[in-house]
């Protein structure tokens, strides 16, 4: 099983994403972060040992992150989210006990625990924690295996015109992942927005009648609120941090291609844009790709399966 670290600001999708990491047997979850992001870094850790419980993990180290981004004013998402963070569904207390190190630490300790090549770093939140560990010990660069990050988009945003929440939060930190020079897999807009969890999606998964598969079509009824009152989505919301995860898992669940990104810092309009060079096929040095498209029923089946996956625990 490929192994990851989870770094997420739960978040329903961020939930999703957990839960399908935990139940899909092919990725072996090895640590959780948490950063700021959808909410603050409280509420956010509470959300993610709170669903770590709910997808029964255990023996799993989960460590906080960074409470605000390296150079901008902090900046959150209750119209999506809501006041928690997770709203909808009500949380269990947390059992898992924090560990006691700050996020970028364990990040750091583990990929240098394990083997060259061993671990794939999936963000699903502002790449605060990635870009501080990077600049903490400069060797993970080379020995973590990938970064598969949900994030960006080529030509689409969200939180403005051009920019992606994820990205937009966190620019100069996105700017340090996508230039550190590991291979990056940036699942953007462009390609989460085919994974809308429609009504037939959400029968599916609260048809499987688990305690973890009830919570998920909580998540899904509040976030297909919050996506057609704030963007006008009239199917049902895009399941964004799950894809990374399903990416990972699979990467036959979508088409990428190579091409050169990096990250708009300065522009009155732009900044957080992730800047993708289509201007001619990509070098054979190029080092990021973008995700292009989705084979949805594909990724559904997966991430069914995943949740089935979970049991009830
Ligand atoms: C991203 O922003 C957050 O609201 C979601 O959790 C996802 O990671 C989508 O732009
Ligand atoms: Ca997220």
């Amino acid at each position: 099983a490929r192994k990851i670290i989870l770094d997420c600001d739960p978040g329903h999708d961020d939930a999703i994403a957990l839960l399908v990491a935990h139940g899909d047997p092919r990725v072996d979850l090895v640590a959780v972060t948490t950063v700021a992001g959808n909410q603050t870094i409280d509420k956010i850790t509470r959300n993610a040992l709170a669903v770590g419980r709910i997808a029964g993990i255990t023996g799993v180290p989960f460590a906080r992150g960074a409470e605000r981004p390296l150079v901008r004013s902090p900046r959150i998402a209750p119209d999506i989210h809501g006041d928690s963070g997770l709203d909808g569904p009500v949380l269990p207390e947390p059992v898992i006990e924090l560990d006691p190190r700050p996020a970028a630490q364990l990040i750091v300790d583990t990929v240098m625990a394990h083997p060259a090549g061993a671990i794939t770093l999936v963000p699903t939140g502002p790449l605060t924690n990635i870009a501080l560990a990077a600049r903490l010990e400069p060797r993970i660069v080379d020995r973590v295996r990938e970064v598969v990050l949900m994030g960006g988009g080529v030509g689409v945003g969200n939180t403005t015109a051009a920019a992606e929440f994820n990205i937009v939060v966190d620019p100069e930190a996105a700017h340090v992942v996508f230039d550190a020079g590991w291979a990056v897999t940036m699942v953007g807009l462009d390609l989460t927005h085919q994974a809308i969890a429609d009504d037939a999606v959400a029968e599916r998964i609260t048809a499987i009648g688990t305690a973890p598969a009830r919570f998920v079509g909580e998540l899904l009824d509040f976030f297909r609120g919050s996506y057609r009152h704030v963007f006008g989505f009239p199917d049902g919301p895009p399941v964004h941090d799950a894809c990374a995860v399903a990416f990972v898992i699979d990467p036959d669940v979508m088409t990428t291609r190579a091409v050169p990104i990096t990250v708009e810092l300065h522009g009155e309009h732009t900044a957080g844009m992730t800047v993708a060079d289509l201007r001619r096929p990509a070098l054979e040095e190029c080092r990021t790709r973008a995700a292009v498209t989705l084979d949805r029923d594909r990724f559904w089946d997966l991430v069914v399966g995943a949740v089935k996956g979970l049991g009830d625990p």
